[in-house]
């Protein structure tokens, strides 16, 4: 099947198009790039070297929004991904082109041309797809499957105790994009950060699973020096992989072994839950669902499918 990618650039994002790169049954027809981990500029820069790296065939690769739609702040995760996004191991020259078209328009225009053949992984802020939204309302019903990286399902948030950083970093696009789901009909597959907090790795079996001497082993083992130290300096235990266990789903739907359909709404005000998706378990809204909660994944597919892509 054929797959646009829409990402900010960070570490797990390298290790998710990885996965998709090393993924038999999947061929990465474009990515789209967006601000939100680090700068725009820089999540295209990201996006060229992990496909240098793992030597890539040619990928149409577009630029998108630089900024979210209501410029009220404009955040960043460099204090987890590092100042280049990829834990010090971006690499400033390729000889990969952009193209011209703005990232919007090109998921528009991909998903007119593929209708009914290409999937959508979206592993950052929304908001290149809230524009494309509001270009083309029809534009979920060209896609074969959408599953997106997003969310704090159970308030569990990562970048406010309420929100996740996707969502937190343009809520704006965000209940635009849900808002156009429900009025499509359409619920993406949605792996949210307690979804992440459910499969974690141990850094004994992420150590193990990452050694090796290929190229992307080498760059994978350089950007986890950095995580590394994130992960000690926050005390956190497990090795979490919120883009890669999107991207998992995405390659191997009949991983997904738990999932909820329901209505979920993001809070756009300026409280402190701003960011917020908010999701009606007890269908008290009667509003039509509009998101496919994944709740379990298959751990051992997940695992297979982490290991082909750093050992690719
Ligand atoms: O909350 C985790 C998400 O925010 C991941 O996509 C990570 O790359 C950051 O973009
Ligand atoms: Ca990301």
């Amino acid at each position: 099947m054929r797959l646009i990618v829409d990402t900010d650039g960070g570490i797990d994002d390298a290790v998710a198009l990885l996965m998709v790169l090393a993924h038999s049954n999947t061929t990465l027809e474009a990515v789209t790039t967006v601000f939100g981990n680090v700068p725009l500029a820089q999540a295209i820069q990201n996006v060229k070297t992990i496909l240098d790296v793992a030597q890539a065939p040619p990928v149409s690769i577009y630029k998108g929004c630089d900024q979210p739609l209501l410029r009220y702040q404009t955040l960043d995760a460099k204090d987890i991904h590092g100042d280049d996004g990829l834990g010090g191991a971006s690499q400033a020259e390729s000889e990969r082109p952009m193209e011209a078209e703005h990232a919007a328009l090109a998921l528009i225009q991909l998903a007119e041309q593929y209708s009914g053949q290409i999937d959508l992984l979206t592993l950052g802020p929304l908001t290149n797809l809230a524009l494309a939204v509001r270009l083309e309302p029809r534009i979920f019903r060209y896609f074969n499957r959408i599953v997106l990286m997003a969310g704090a399902v159970d308030i569990r948030g990562n970048t406010s105790a309420a929100a996740e950083f996707n969502i937190m970093a343009d809520p704006e696009a965000a209940h635009i994009v849900f808002d156009a789901f429900q009025k499509s009909y359409i619920q993406p597959q949605l792996i949210s950060w307690e979804t992440t907090l459910a499969h974690p790795l141990t850094p004994e079996g992420w150590t193990r699973m990452i050694e090796g001497e290929t190229p992307v082993a080498r760059l994978v083992q350089h950007m986890d020096i950095h995580l590394n130290e994130r992960r000690l300096l926050y005390k956190e235990p497990n090795v979490l992989w919120p883009d890669p266990l999107a991207a998992a789903v995405l390659c191997e739907p009949n991983s997904v072994l738990d999932q909820e359909i329901r209505f979920i709404e993001v809070e756009t005000g300026h409280t402190i839950t701003r960011g917020q998706t908010l999701v009606d378990y007890r269908r008290l809204s009667s509003q039509r669902p509009n998101a496919r909660i994944v709740r379990r994944v298959d751990k051992q597919q997940f695992r297979q499918l982490l290991r082909m892509a750093v050992q690719m």
